[in-house]
């Protein structure tokens, strides 16, 4: 019994020189001291030896067991060191390498879009104001010269409210931003240079449409304005957003709210206004100009719906999509407005 002891450990020793692996290292100590290894074995015919030798083996046992762990135990701290010492020539880093950079975001296009424009009109003193998207009828059509029940409120494809109504009326989405115009008259201070940015909804949705869509809208209200005045701001627009070539023109049109009222066009980029390239009729505007939105006089109903005099003051009002003015960029070839919101970052990732 005592050579046996004597024995694992002479085994154990000359097995433990040849090992390179911390997994052999393992393997190796669950022969030995695992539940069915050799020195459980041993153990097990402890019982059996006549009581005078018990003593003496058990103590034996237990020595071999404490010198086979040293020796374990040694064993992994040089395969440990050995690890150690080749980490540098495994496993190195390149400091010199650029750094891995976290993927950035950035604002959404119209986000982009509505700051610059926001600052363009800043530039010439217009202030920025935000004006309720949830709006009362009287805001939306009937202070602005759209009576209940009038056809012109059809273009407006207006999305109600299921709520009660007040004294102004049923509760909208606001198909347009104009329904600012008379919250910043209601404020009282004169004279008013407004640059009303929002949110405007309609049950549209096609190529040119969304629902959802933002418009902006300038609102000067001061004494003798002029249409030259309204011109002016326009072309200081096209300028700025579009390019020094850029011209705007004013075509006769109809709105209740101003008077009277035009349709803005901007000279088209691809051709400079030429309508065509090389005799060739040019395939964005086919005819020079690109339609950008509406503008006029403010009609002098809208400005008593305001409790503005309107024999001492007078202004003039555009209100355009922010997105419609956005795709006419130059070399922006957008032919969806759609997909501005549908959030493919193949899309978006490309501004
Ligand atoms: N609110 C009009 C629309 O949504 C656009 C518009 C036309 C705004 C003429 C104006 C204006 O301020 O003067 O179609």
């Amino acid at each position: 019994m005592k050579n046996k002891f004597e024995q694992l450990k002479k085994e154990a020793s000359g097995i433990l020189e040849k090992i390179e692996t911390a997994e052999e290292l393992r393997d190796f100590e669950v022969k030995i001291f695992g539940r069915k290894g050799k020195y459980n074995d041993l153990v097990k015919e402890l019982p059996k030896l006549p009581d005078k030798e018990k003593k003496e083996i058990g103590r034996l046992a237990n020595e071999v067991k404490k010198e086979i762990e040293k020796m374990l135990f040694d064993k992994k701290q040089e395969l440990e060191g050995e690890k150690l010492k080749n980490i540098a020539k495994e496993e190195w880093v390149d400091k010199t390498l650029p750094g891995k950079k976290p993927e950035l975001g950035h604002l959404h296009l119209t986000t982009q879009a509505i700051s610059e424009i926001t600052e363009i009109f800043e530039r010439i003193g217009f202030q920025l104001r935000r004006y309720p998207e949830v709006e009362w009828d009287w805001y939306a059509f009937e202070a602005l010269n759209m009576p209940k029940d009038h056809p012109a409120r059809d273009e407006w494809e207006t999305f109600f409210i299921d709520a009660p109504e007040s004294k102004k009326g049923k509760m909208v989405l606001t198909p347009h931003t104009s329904s600012g115009q008379v919250r910043e008259m209601e404020r009282g201070i004169l004279p008013i240079r407004m640059m009303n940015i929002s949110k405007c909804y309609r049950r549209q949705s096609d190529v040119t449409h969304v629902p959802m869509f933002h418009q902006f809208e300038g609102l000067l209200i001061d004494k003798d304005v002029s249409i030259a005045h309204l011109k002016g701001a326009l072309d200081y627009f096209a300028r700025e957003f579009f390019g020094p070539l850029r011209k705007t023109r004013l075509r006769p049109f109809h709105f209740r709210f101003t008077e009277p009222s035009f349709e803005v066009d901007i000279s088209c980029g691809v051709c400079n206004g030429a309508g065509k390239i090389n005799e060739e009729k040019c395939r964005v505007c086919k005819e020079g100009w690109l339609e950008l939105g509406g503008a006029g006089m403010v009609h002098p109903n809208v400005l008593k719906a305001g409790g503005i005099d309107h024999k001492k003051y007078n202004g003039f009002a555009f209100g355009w999509g922010v997105e419609r003015t956005f795709m006419m960029k130059e070399g922006m070839k957008i032919d969806d407005i759609r997909i501005l919101y549908k959030n493919d970052l193949r899309f978006i990732r490309q501004f």
